[in-house]
């Protein structure tokens, strides 16, 4: 389990407020505009419930975090009724393949220890055809990809966030359909929409 997360969640909402304020809470409407509706839906990396609030009220589907701490604040955030919580972590789902329509995840990449299980995992539990999208902080093109890999060097072992991940590449590797790359951000921040 990411212990980071269990140790910031006290303090996340708060550091993420300015970026919400920003860019984030746009970026996560476009998120919400790309999936489908009325479809069963799953959330990779929930975090504090900070996509709750833009969930139609008739999704229906799993919120999934590994962080203990981090749920305890999503458990008190309003959601639809029918979007259970689930702790686990995104590279070994608890789930039966193909029983979600879609899912997708926000700034979570950037975290997990093996994108490429993740992705077999996103494989295995959506449904072929199913949608898959990500608003990720990846690497981005030409002068600034070798400064994020500086980066890197410090995020990784302080944070355990990986600053250079090529994630619709990765997605592509994994054998998904990357059908479309908005760059927003200097290319730092991609919204990347893929089917199964
Ligand atoms: C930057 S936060 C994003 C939280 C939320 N998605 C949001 O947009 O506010 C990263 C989240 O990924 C979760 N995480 C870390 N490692 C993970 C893993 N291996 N599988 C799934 N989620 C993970 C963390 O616990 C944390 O909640």
């Amino acid at each position: 389990m990411p212990k980071t997360y269990d140790q910031f969640a006290p303090q996340y909402d708060a550091v993420m407020r300015p970026l919400e304020r920003w860019f984030l809470t746009r970026l996560r409407t476009q998120t919400f505009n790309l999936l489908p509706r009325n479809a069963r839906v799953l959330e990779l990396g929930a975090g504090t419930g900070r996509n709750f609030v833009f969930y139609p009220a008739e999704t229906n589907g799993v919120a999934s975090e590994p962080s203990r701490e981090m749920l305890k604040i999503a458990k008190d955030r309003k959601r639809p009724a029918a979007v259970t919580l689930v702790q686990s972590q995104a590279e070994e789902l608890p789930f039966k393949s193909a029983v979600f329509d879609a899912a997708f995840a926000t700034l979570v990449f950037c975290s997990v220890s093996s994108p490429a299980k993740t992705f077999a995992e996103l494989r295995r539990v959506v449904r072929s055809g199913g949608t898959i999208v990500l608003l990720e902080h990846v690497r981005p093109g030409g002068l600034l990809g070798p400064i994020f890999d500086l980066i890197n060097l410090a995020t990784v072992p302080l944070f355990e966030d990986h600053f250079n991940r090529r994630t619709a590449a990765d997605a592509r590797a994994a054998g998904l359909k990357v059908v479309g790359v908005e760059k927003r951000l200097l290319g730092a921040i991609n919204l990347i929409a893929c089917r199964v």
